[in-house]
């Protein structure tokens, strides 16, 4: 994957002009928001006293081809709307992302409900480009724009009791028609991560993707993105970050807890009890494209293997 700040991004990377005009929209309007406030923070003070850092060259180790825009656009999961990705995609334009607040509470020293604007303003919005499996055997690459989550994890200040984080996502039964549908899923959609995860360079709150705004369908304004684990993990539209001292309950363990774990990290050696995790459908590739092999960790354990070296990967989800 690539990281770059969003300043820094070449012209001659962005192949078509349409593009490049929205990146430069893109760029105005979310530096404009980044600049609103005292950007003076505590931020790199906190994140270099707080949690391990990772070399920058570790993070960039290879250059992916991003899925076509539309696809990602249009081929969405998002529960709260439909099990269908075309109409989630259609009825998420209902959704009043702005204004937006995030609670952080649990385990910190300063709990507090941010206003997004004022996590922007503290912000250096960075483009990330990542591959993206989901469970269900389909892949895409996508260029994110974000900011690492341990940034606002430690507008908060955590405790050293913190040992696992819960994101709760936003329940709107007034735009959200599938919240009466408890059939599969309980609302909120809520999902967990353990902190040294959380709080991992690779983390990501996305609040961008291909040089524009997040779409409403793809999470907006705020989504989390874990490139090394399954899809269903990147919770959308965050309105809470609880930090705890024990494990919470995530909304795909507790529906089917044989089929969907707490950690879920891509391991094409582990398989879903319906279906191979073995090798996936690469969006965009063509119909006729051979299947890609998933990769351990999606290709990330340089990174992120040492989280997990403890633990039996054989039977690990
Ligand atoms: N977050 C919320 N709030 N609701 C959801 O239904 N679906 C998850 C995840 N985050 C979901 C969610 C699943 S199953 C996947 S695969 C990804 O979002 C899909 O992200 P995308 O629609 O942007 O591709």
């Amino acid at each position: 994957m690539i990281i770059k700040t969003i300043k820094a991004i070449p012209s001659h990377e962005i192949t078509d002009e349409q593009v490049f005009i929205q990146r430069r929209t893109l760029i105005k309007s979310l530096l404009a928001a980044t600049l609103v406030g005292n950007s003076r923070t505590l931020f790199a003070q906190n994140k270099a006293a707080a949690w391990p850092s990772i070399a920058q060259s570790e993070l960039s180790t290879s250059t992916l081809s991003p899925t076509p825009a539309k696809l990602v656009k249009e081929y969405t999961n998002y529960y709260e709307f439909s099990y269908n990705k075309e109409e989630s995609t259609s009825l998420a334009q209902a959704l009043d992302v702005d204004p937006w607040s995030i609670e952080i509470s649990g385990e910190v020293e300063n709990p507090s409900k941010f206003h997004l604007e004022d996590i922007l303003s503290k912000q250096t919005l960075e483009e990330r480009i990542y591959r993206f499996r989901c469970v269900e055997a389909w892949s895409m690459v996508v260029p994110w724009v974000g900011f690492p989550l341990v940034n606002v994890l430690n507008m908060a200040k955590p405790l050293s009791s913190a040992r696992f984080v819960k994101f709760t996502t936003a329940q709107k039964p007034d735009v959200m028609p599938n919240l009466r549908n408890e059939s599969i899923l309980q609302w909120p959609y809520t999902e967990g991560l353990r902190i040294d995860e959380a709080t991992h360079p690779l983390t990501l709150l996305a609040v961008g993707m291909y040089g524009e705004r997040l779409p409403k369908q793809n999470g907006a304004p705020l989504r989390l993105i874990v490139p090394w684990k399954y899809g269903f993990k990147s919770a959308k539209a965050i309105v809470k970050i609880e930090l705890l001292k024990t494990a919470p309950l995530t909304s795909w363990n507790k529906s089917a807890p044989n089929e969907y774990g707490f950690y879920a990290n891509v391991n094409p050696s582990v398989p879903h009890p319906r279906w191979s995790q073995n090798s996936e459908r690469l969006l965009g590739s063509g119909f006729f494209s051979p299947r890609r092999q998933t990769e351990l960790f999606n290709g990330y354990g340089q990174q992120v293997a040492r989280l997990y070296s403890d633990m039996d990967l054989r039977h690990f989800f």
